[in-house]
């Protein structure tokens, strides 16, 4: 049985004022719910990724990035070294999001170098792949999605030992308040089972965890996780209210 991974992408929000808020109820209200086969990460910005650290200590809550670069140090101005992110006791990084590839520019080969790197240097990449409105429209989603994990993955040959997750957000989902429906995510999900399959064999395939992103909220939880290869999700807007967030981590598995 895979764990359902509950993660949360704060994405540029926060001070660290209103992170503190944030932990004094979430953590109060985390104390109430079954976790039993659940793990719960949240992705703060870089700047308040120490401060969450110390908030959460002896929580169940773990810590993830929204980025990292390949290299553990050297002249790389504005990135950050996934040892700087272990040092902090970050576990997971959020890499080829969306937002990253569409506004920043990342190419697929650039998510490679990245994911092989925090995969390197010992921590779990979160490979976030989907295909924008047009290319659905076009019947392109699984091509792209295909590309995307294939050329994203292309760096890590073994997995026998360690983690990895990929996220499936579909761009026209993210922020817009449409979601995928169960099924148009499935069809997805067991694509990339498939994708993995032909990677790594069945044994590994099997364990590592899709999430599904885009538009995940309290409401629509339940029938996403009912899925057979759904393993979670990836939250956005509704992670950043922690009432919100709690209703998302108290799913019925
Ligand atoms: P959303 O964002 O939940 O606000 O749609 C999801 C994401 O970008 O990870």
């Amino acid at each position: 049985m895979r764990q359902i991974l509950l993660a949360g992408n704060w994405k540029m929000h926060k001070t660290l004022a209103e992170v503190k808020a944030y932990f004094e109820v979430f953590l109060k209200g985390l104390e109430k719910i079954d976790l039993s086969g659940k793990e719960i990460m949240i992705a703060p910005p870089f700047t308040a990724l120490a401060y969450s650290r110390k908030l959460t200590e002896g929580s169940p809550v773990k810590l993830g990035a929204q980025n990292a670069c390949w290299e553990e140090k050297g002249a790389f101005t504005g990135e950050i070294s996934p040892m700087m992110l272990k040092e902090l006791g970050i576990e997971y990084v959020i890499l080829g999001h969306s937002e990253r590839r569409h506004i920043f520019g990342e190419t697929d080969e650039l998510v490679a170098k990245r994911v092989e790197g925090v995969f390197r240097l010992g921590l779990t990449p979160i490979l976030c792949v989907g295909e924008t409105l047009a290319e659905r429209q076009n019947q392109k989603t699984l091509e792209v999605v295909k590309r995307q994990v294939e050329i994203g993955l292309k760096g890590i040959k073994e997995l026998s030992q360690r983690d990895l997750v990929i996220a499936y957000e579909p761009v026209w989902a993210i922020g817009t308040g449409i979601t995928a429906t169960p099924e148009q995510a499935e069809e997805v999900h067991s694509f990339i089972r498939d994708s993995l399959l032909r990677l790594y064999g069945e044994e590994i395939a099997n364990k590592i965890r899709i999430l599904y992103g885009g538009s995940v909220t309290p409401e629509n939880i339940a029938s996403l996780i009912n899925q057979p290869n759904i393993d979670g999700v990836l939250v956005g807007g509704a992670s950043l209210d922690p009432e919100k967030f709690l209703k998302i981590c108290s799913v019925t598995l």
